[in-house]
């Protein structure tokens, strides 16, 4: 194909992100999503992917879109025979455990995330140890092994619902501190936690809001619930990012800071071009791992897949499931 035949044929696409990415660098991307796009049919492959991805990835070539709620429980809807997980490896492996006997793809498996390696499955024993009979409750940015010796897991979208849907007054809630200390906040379930971070948000301070403030008088202020307590406790507002994206439709908020990942007041602004968004933010070198370029070979070459050991995966799949179990 011509290059501009290609570009007319992208042009819808481009469409979607001419506010975020200029005319001179659109070619660059379009060779790749073009042919991402005919790779999903060819493979009958789905993309999965997270609201951390960059707009390219997240407007011109995923199918579903989310939050990591939202992408576990699409991944047990959908019909493709490959799903491929732009996002990070904890991710892929839910999404493997909900799906089995599917292909899961990951564009690039070295996408980690710095909670998900605070904590070992002999880590979680040793807490049962100690605390006997206190059930664990593990946020899903955590490996298979992990969510394994668990009861249940949460996300940032559920944790409080999760939390007390076991009615007991103590819980262990694995392996981040800062989301264990934001719910120990909301509810009278006692709360044991783990010192695991996310290196994305953990380095938000409540400084940083109150200049945010004096520099944006009337500013709407947004903040992960991984941020740290104090940070959370000078927002206005602390959710999942589908929780944050949901506010800003509601409330249309004139100006607003999301305290979050980068890509997330990018992909949501398409939405809302009359909300002035004011971006500091950090960028996770993790969920930046995945491109246009690694979908594209991933489809190709149909690597890397996601394999789980079924006797491990058995185990980790109960905790996932009672999760989605919980409404
Ligand atoms: P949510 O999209 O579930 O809020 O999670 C944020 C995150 O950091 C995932 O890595
Ligand atoms: Fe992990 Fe934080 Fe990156 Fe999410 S943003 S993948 S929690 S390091």
């Amino acid at each position: 194909m011509s290059a501009t035949a290609l570009l007319e044929r992208t042009a819808p696409l481009y469409d979607k992100v001419k506010s975020l990415i200029p005319p001179i660098e659109w070619p660059v991307f379009a060779d790749d999503i073009d042919a991402i796009l005919t790779l999903k049919r060819e493979r009958d492959a789905v993309i999965l992917a997270h609201n951390y991805m960059t707009p390219e990835i997240f407007h011109c070539v995923a199918d579903i879109v989310g939050d990591s709620l939202a992408l576990a429980r699409e991944a047990t809807t959908t019909d493709a025979k490959v799903i491929v997980l732009a996002g990070v490896h904890f991710m892929a492996e839910t999404a493997k455990l909900l799906n089995p006997a599917k292909t899961v793809l990951i564009p690039d498996s070295r996408a980690g995330c710095s909670l998900a390696e605070s904590i070992t499955a002999a880590d979680v024993r040793l807490m049962r140890q100690r605390y006997p009979g206190v059930p664990v409750v593990t946020y899903v940015n955590s490996s298979a092994a992990v969510k394994a010796e668990s009861d249940i897991c949460c996300t940032s979208g559920n944790a409080r619902k999760i939390v007390e849907s076991l009615g007991v007054d103590t819980v262990i809630m694995l392996p981040d501190e800062f989301l264990a200390r934001n719910i120990a906040a909301q509810t009278h379930v006692k709360i044991i936690a783990w010192a695991g971070h996310c290196e994305v948000h953990e380095r938000f301070t409540a400084a940083e809001v109150r200049a945010l403030r004096a520099d944006y008088p009337g500013v709407t202020i947004l903040a992960h619930p991984e941020c740290p307590p104090e940070v959370v406790a000078e927002a206005d507002y602390a959710g999942s990012t589908a929780d944050m994206s949901n506010y800003v439709g509601r409330e249309k908020p004139a100006r607003v800071v999301l305290l979050t990942e980068c890509s997330m007041a990018d992909n949501i602004s398409v939405h809302h071009p009359d909300v002035n968004f004011v971006r500091p933010c950090n960028l996770c070198p993790h969920m930046k791992r995945i491109t246009l370029p690694k979908i594209r070979r991933a489809l190709e070459t149909m690597q890397e897949e996601v394999t789980i050991d079924p006797a491990l995966a058995e185990r980790a799949r109960r905790s996932v499931e009672r999760m989605l179990e919980v409404r």
